[in-house]
């Protein structure tokens, strides 16, 4: 069975005949948008090392996101750079924090747009880290408290799902029992199971004001190097009450998606994080990739991997490279 036969360009001719047989297809409503909102008002601040991607207001971001919505995109994820951090990250859990007034807002005025709010406390923390420093380390159970607070005040300013970023052990846990606690049960969790100390944040940091003033988070998120150890994250959040699981980045863990999706019958996310984003943004700029190729290859490859939906800075983009 081969050659002269089988040839396997006969199916490769022409894209009509190439649309027929492709696997793996994209679409808007798998895309997340990430978006930053910050106070003030007409501020539309663009982030050096994300060109394209802005500190928006909270009136600049609804017009961003009713474009989002105009170009059928699934939903945004929001992220807050508070007014004032703190030690406590007081903001990060306050029903007048930046993230639940932006909340608020976008249900009030966008429709049809599901908002999922990034749950985590670096953006909040005067020392960046993601939870209540101990003795110089994030203290986990001390910070399950204040995720679980945030998740709240998320679900009640109408977040349709949680995010949880921090990688404490068992904030899944606290989050659902909270939210059920308060009335919330319907509110679903994605959490960020695997998300690894990857340096493919450094451009985001940058955008979320979030870097850390000492140290690294390595003793919170897992080592780039395992991939059982990721197994075991995801079957510890599914059991923690986990409605989703997300592998973060993306395109450097192809493998952990791949094994996410065979083992697992929940919906699988990915995050296409800042540093990849921009590596493809840098290239293009400098004439050695095509921008919209590139983009649209690196969301295929994660979603053939099995990544039912992306988060990803190229959602617009991406939308209207396929309309
Ligand atoms: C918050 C958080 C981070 C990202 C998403 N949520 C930063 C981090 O963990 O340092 C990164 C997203 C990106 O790089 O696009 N913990």
């Amino acid at each position: 069975m081969s050659f002269p036969i089988h040839r396997k360009r006969r199916l490769r001719v022409s894209e009509p005949m190439r649309r027929l047989v492709r696997e793996t297809r994209l679409e808007p409503s798998q895309f997340i948008l990430p978006l930053f909102t910050c106070p003030g008002e007409g501020v539309r601040r663009e982030i050096g090392s994300m060109p394209g991607n802005f500190q928006l207001s909270i009136d600049e971001l609804v017009k961003e996101c009713e474009s989002a919505r105009a170009l059928g995109i699934g939903g945004v994820i929001l992220f807050g750079i508070p007014e004032k951090k703190d030690e406590f990250a007081s903001e990060a859990y306050s029903d007048e924090g930046i993230t639940q007034r932006a909340v608020r807002a976008l249900k009030h005025s966008v429709q049809g747009l599901l908002v999922i709010t990034d749950v985590c406390n670096c953006e909040y923390t005067s020392h960046g880290h993601c939870g209540k420093i101990v003795d110089g380390d994030v203290d986990n159970d001390a910070t399950l408290a204040w995720l679980a607070e945030a998740a709240v005040s998320h679900a009640r300013a109408g977040a349709d799902i949680v995010a949880p970023s921090d990688m404490m052990d068992g904030r899944v846990a606290a989050i659902r029992h909270s939210l059920d606690a308060h009335g919330f049960s319907k509110t679903p969790i994605l959490s960020y199971a695997a998300k690894y100390a990857s340096v493919f944040y450094g451009p985001f940091r940058e955008a979320a004001e979030s870097t850390p003033q000492f140290g690294d988070r390595r003793s919170y998120q897992m080592d780039p190097a395992n991939a059982r150890e990721a197994i075991d994250e995801m079957d510890l959040d599914l059991e923690e009450g986990a409605d989703m699981l997300m592998v973060k980045p993306a395109m450097p863990y192809l493998d952990v998606i791949r094994e996410a999706r065979s083992r697992y019958h929940v919906p699988i996310g990915a995050y296409q994080v800042s540093g990849e984003f921009s590596m493809i943004v840098a290239a293009a700029q400098k004439g050695w990739l095509d921008l919209d190729r590139a983009m649209l290859e690196s969301l295929t490859s994660i979603r053939r991997a099995g990544a039912d939906f992306m988060l990803t800075y190229f959602a617009k983009d991406a939308a209207k490279a396929l309309a």
